[in-house]
This record gives C-alpha cells, sequence and structure tokens, in this order.
C-alpha cells in the first residue's frame, strides 16, 4: 500500500512502516521511548509491536485501562504522573498503540506534557485507523460529553498495520466500518456500496480509501473551520445517542459506529426534508444500517434527552444544533439547521 502524505507527517502501512519507525527513531535520538497500552492491546498487540519494531533505545510500557468510561482526564493524570516517575523529558517519544481512546488519549497527553513531545499512533481498531488516529485531533471526555477538552496536535507518523484487526471483536470491526460507510455517501459512493454488498470486501483497500478521503478533507480545513464539518456526518445525532446510552444504566451499551449509524439514517432523514436529498435514498440507507447493525431500541422518552446532549455538540455555534446535510450521496452542506420537532421526528423515523 503507498504511504499517504498529511500535513507534516506520512500514514505508513504494512510491516515496512515499522523502519520507518525505526529511522525516525533513530534520526530524532529520542531519550526514551514510552508505549500507551489498554489491556487489551498490551496483550494481543504489543508483542507484534516488539517483534516488528527493532531499536535500542529503552522502552517503557504505561498501561491504562481499557474502554471509553476512562478516556477522561484522571487517566491522563495517571499517564503524566507515570511519565515523570519514569523520568520522561521533552525528547521522549509516546507511542500510542490501541483504538480510539489510546490514539485521542495519549495524543493529548503528549501534546501537553511539558509543553508537548513527539508521539506516533498505530491503531489497532478498524475505527481508529480509518478516523482517530488520523487528523490531528486529540482529546478526552468531559463525563459523557464526548471528546471536550482537547487539542489539535499531529504525531510524527502513522502506522497502519490491518494485521492488529485479528485481535479485535467482529462488532468493534463493524463499529469501524461505520465511519467508512460515511465516507462513502459524503465522498465515493463506491465504499457504501461495497460494504452493502455481501461481496467479499478487501479491508485494506478501504482503509487506504478512507484515509485517502479524510487526509484530503484535513489539508483543507485542518481546524474544522468550515469542510472538515463533513466529517461528523451522522455524527450531530450520533453523538447525542452515543452518550445517552453511556449514561443511561438500563441501557445496554452501544458502540459509536453503531451511534453513528444510527445518526445517518437520521440525518439523511433531515436532509430529505430540509434539502433535496432522494425519499429513496433515505430508505435505501435505513433499510442497509438495520442490516448491518441491527435495530437498537429507542423509545419516545429517549428522544428529548438525546436532544439536550446535543446541544453540547462543538460544531454548535449560539446554542443551535449544527449540522452536515446531504443534497445527495457525495454532496454535501455543512452548517445546516434543523428545528427540534424535525430532529425529533427524525428519530422517530428510525424507529418506525
Ligand atoms: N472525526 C472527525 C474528524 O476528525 O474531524
Amino acid at each position: 500500500m503507498t504511504t499517504i502524505n498529511a500535513t507534516t507527517y506520512s500514514i505508513h502501512f504494512d510491516e515496512k512502516a515499522y523502519h520507518e519507525l525505526a529511522s525516525l527513531v533513530s534520526k530524532n535520538n529520542y531519550s526514551s521511548i514510552f508505549v500507551l497500552v489498554d489491556d487489551n492491546t498490551l496483550e494481543h498487540c504489543y508483542p507484534r509491536f516488539m517483534q516488528l519494531f527493532a531499536t535500542d533505545k529503552p522502552i517503557e510500557v504505561i498501561q491504562i485501562e481499557a474502554g471509553e468510561i476512562h478516556k477522561n482526564i484522571e487517566t491522563c493524570m495517571g499517564v503524566w504522573n507515570v511519565m515523570t516517575e519514569l523520568g520522561a523529558d521533552r525528547k521522549s517519544l509516546l507511542i500510542t498503540l490501541g483504538g480510539g481512546v489510546i490514539t485521542d488519549l495519549g495524543g493529548f497527553v503528549a501534546s501537553t506534557f511539558k509543553r508537548g513531545i513527539d508521539f506516533v499512533n498505530i491503531p489497532t481498531t478498524l475505527l481508529s485507523m480509518v478516523d482517530a488516529s488520523v487528523g490531528g485531533k486529540t482529546g478526552v471526555d468531559l463525563g459523557v460529553l464526548k471528546n471536550q477538552i482537547g487539542v489539535f496536535a499531529n504525531p510524527e507518523m502513522i502506522i497502519i498495520d490491518a494485521e492488529y484487526l485479528h485481535t479485535v471483536s467482529t462488532r468493534e470491526i463493524r463499529s469501524g466500518t461505520a465511519e467508512i460507510i460515511k465516507y462513502g455517501m459524503t465522498h465515493d459512493i463506491e465504499l457504501f456500496n461495497e460494504i452493502r454488498g455481501n461481496d467479499q470486501v478487501n479491508i485494506v483497500d478501504l482503509i487506504h480509501r478512507s484515509i485517502e478521503i479524510k487526509n484530503e478533507v484535513v489539508l483543507e480545513d485542518p481546524k474544522e473551520q468550515g469542510v472538515r464539518k463533513v466529517l461528523n456526518w451522522g455524527h450531530t445525532i450520533g453523538h447525542g445517542v452515543e452518550s445517552y446510552f453511556l449514561e443511561s444504566p438500563e441501557k445496554e451499551a452501544i458502540t459509536h459506529g453503531e451511534a453513528i449509524a444510527i445518526g445517518m439514517v437520521c440525518e439523511a432523514y433531515l436532509s430529505s426534508k430540509i434539502l433535496d436529498f432522494p425519499k429513496k435514498k433515505v430508505l435505501e440507507i435505513k433499510e442497509a444500517i438495520i442490516n448491518i447493525y441491527g435495530k437498537v431500541a429507542i423509545n419516545e422518552d429517549d428522544i428529548q434527552p438525546i436532544i439536550a446532549l446535543m446541544k453540547h455538540d462543538k460544531k454548535n455555534i449560539n446554542g443551535e444544533i449544527n449540522f452536515v446535510l446531504l443534497n445527495d450521496y457525495e454532496d454535501f452542506k455543512i452548517n445546516c439547521k434543523a428545528s427540534e420537532d424535525l430532529i425529533q421526528e427524525s428519530i422517530a423515523f428510525y424507529n418506525s
């Protein structure tokens, strides 16, 4: 797979990427290397990483607990404290080895430690390969509110090694697939067509194309002043749903991708009401999403609290909920508004 060049860094694929990492380490003469893992990636991914990455620098492993509920400032404090105890300095390198929680949190920890040290992302889940690890967004959640605290900071490089996908569950893969579907609907419908057709997909090709799309968008608008908002297609309602399910003890947890998939159905409905997105395609999206993800029950009583959570979305300005909507596939419009009644109707449409 060909290397993808981002602003100040590159995204390298396959085993040759570990040689690039070794070159980076020797070129920058880092004083020490820290690898941030969680319980799962320590057991299932770290052995492969150590087998493929050759260095004579000291390596320290820092382990945090797996799961979105640990993506918070307390966990960052723990990592900063351990780095301090282990003598990390400004010439240390932090390598993040894990899913979106590890790459987002690790990037934030690195970019704020001693006003910023270098970091490298090695995403191990589909979601972090195609989205979280790419594009320079780092951060943590504030309570149930997703990614409220963070900074834009680019890694020195990213390694995409699809072998790590063998270590994650089918449900996790499906979660990441929602982001690929997102790129499909907004930029390259073939991605959506491949996923919804039942053919055997080439996952590495899908990952490569998704990163190409994301990278092009980020190159145009690194700090989400405009066009980058398109990457939030499905996420405005999706994040509301995800936060609501996270904070409701009586609800079974859903993954990020499952929530975003619901968001894409609802926002397709809004697109047909507010723009000219064809109704036929709204139904086609709903059918495909329910085929892939099944149906999550959202009760009448759940809708208002979901909308209340959406009011914290970072894209909102002057308290108005801000959407990316579609005129058609591959034809989007940012900064759209929808009334609360219509948002309510769109969630009821998913549920119908
Ligand atoms: N996940 C959306 C973005 O990186 O902008």
